[in-house]
């Protein structure tokens, strides 16, 4: 017998205000079509002022708690992906657990960028698999709005805000691909590519927040390789091949990059969960974001095979299977 993670509840949050491709005409030169026909983005929603990130991440965790039939204090860690915590500290994560009611367990941030979530669901799975946990949401959350430049057309853009999360609860299978649950999961970063996307600012240099600077190119051509090499590395691990995926739930950063990382590992269009023209790279939040619209609308069923990646700043990035 094999412990699995298996998730067994997901939610999400998105904050009222929607705006549309159409805003950014009136102060940018820029156009609603450039932005569309350049990533995808349609539209994107924007926290309000005084919403934050833990609220956001609080209201989907409640809502995967929900559809999980348990309550905040039912679970051992929370775990919380994000580069835009409320405050420089404590982390996000300890602030959703004391609005979510929870006393009895651990939470913590963990920051990967736009790879976060990859990099939660990683930790997470080896919490529950090591056995220190049985129980663990993992949420992604964003105000990335607030890390805006409003003058820089080349990423002010592509942005947007919001939450999303995920019950992991720990069940013993019979330890082959057949089983439900995180499958394999691998991730990867390389801090030599700092320069191509980061922000330039923080609590330990410049005492400030700082702005998103992007080489929007570098990024888009490392973006396409790395999650290719990442999905291989976990379609090697099971034996799996592009056929045996029945979703692709990808970090949602431009579309023209989904449909490029599909083509290159052989993975039919119709299989691709796409947010983005709705959502904007909503960055740490946006893979759990698109599982919560994909199992909601009931594309993705228990017992199907989804495959999820993620790529961000630093470079980071990495790819899990999971059997839902
Ligand atoms: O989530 C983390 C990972 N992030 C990503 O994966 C983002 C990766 N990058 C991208 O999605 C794309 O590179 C962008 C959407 C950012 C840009 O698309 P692109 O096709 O790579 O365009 P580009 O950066 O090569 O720019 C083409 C032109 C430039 O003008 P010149 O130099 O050719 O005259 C830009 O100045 O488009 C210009 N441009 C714009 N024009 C109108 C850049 N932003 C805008 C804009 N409106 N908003």
């Amino acid at each position: 017998m094999t412990r699995r993670a298996v998730a067994i509840g997901v939610g999400h949050y998105l904050p009222e205000r929607v705006v549309p491709n159409a805003e950014f005409e009136k102060t940018l030169d820029t156009t609603s079509e450039w932005i569309k026909s350049r990533s995808g983005i349609e539209r994107r929603h924007f926290a309000a002022p005084g919403q934050n990130t833990s609220d956001l991440a609080a209201h989907a965790a409640n809502a995967a708690l929900d559809m999980a039939g348990l309550n905040g204090n039912d679970v051992d860690a929370i775990v919380v992906a994000t580069s835009t915590a409320d405050l420089t500290f404590p982390s996000a994560a300890t602030m959703v657990q004391a609005k979510i009611g929870n006393t009895k367990g651990y939470a913590f941030d963990i920051q990967a960028v736009c790879a976060g979530f990859a990099f939660a669901l990683t930790n997470a799975n080896a919490l529950i698999v090591s056995g220190q946990a049985d129980r663990v949401l993992v949420i992604g959350a964003e105000t990335f709005s607030r890390l805006l430049d409003w003058d820089d057309r080349g990423t002010c853009v592509l942005f947007g805000d919001g939450a999303g999360a995920i019950v992991l609860k720990a069940e013993e299978q019979s330890g082959t691909n057949e089983d439900r649950g995180v499958l394999t999961a691998h991730l990867h970063s390389d801090g030599r590519y700092k320069e191509k996307l980061y922000v330039d600012g923080g609590p330990g240099s410049t005492s400030t927040v700082g702005h998103v600077r992007m080489e929007g190119r570098e990024v888009f051509r490392h973006a396409v390789v790395n999650i290719a090499e990442a999905i291989e590395e976990a379609l090697a691990a099971t034996g799996f091949t592009a056929d045996d995926i029945d979703w692709f739930v990808p970090h949602q950063a431009n579309k023209r990059i989904l449909d490029a990382t599909a083509k290159r590992i052989g993975l039919a269009p119709e299989k691709v969960v796409i947010t983005v023209g709705e959502q904007g790279n909503t960055s740490a939040a946006s893979v759990p974001l698109a599982l919560d619209a994909a199992v909601k609308d009931g594309r993705i069923k228990r017992g199907d095979l989804v495959l999820l990646e993620a790529m961000g700043g630093g470079f980071t990035w990495g790819s899990a299977l999971v059997r839902w």
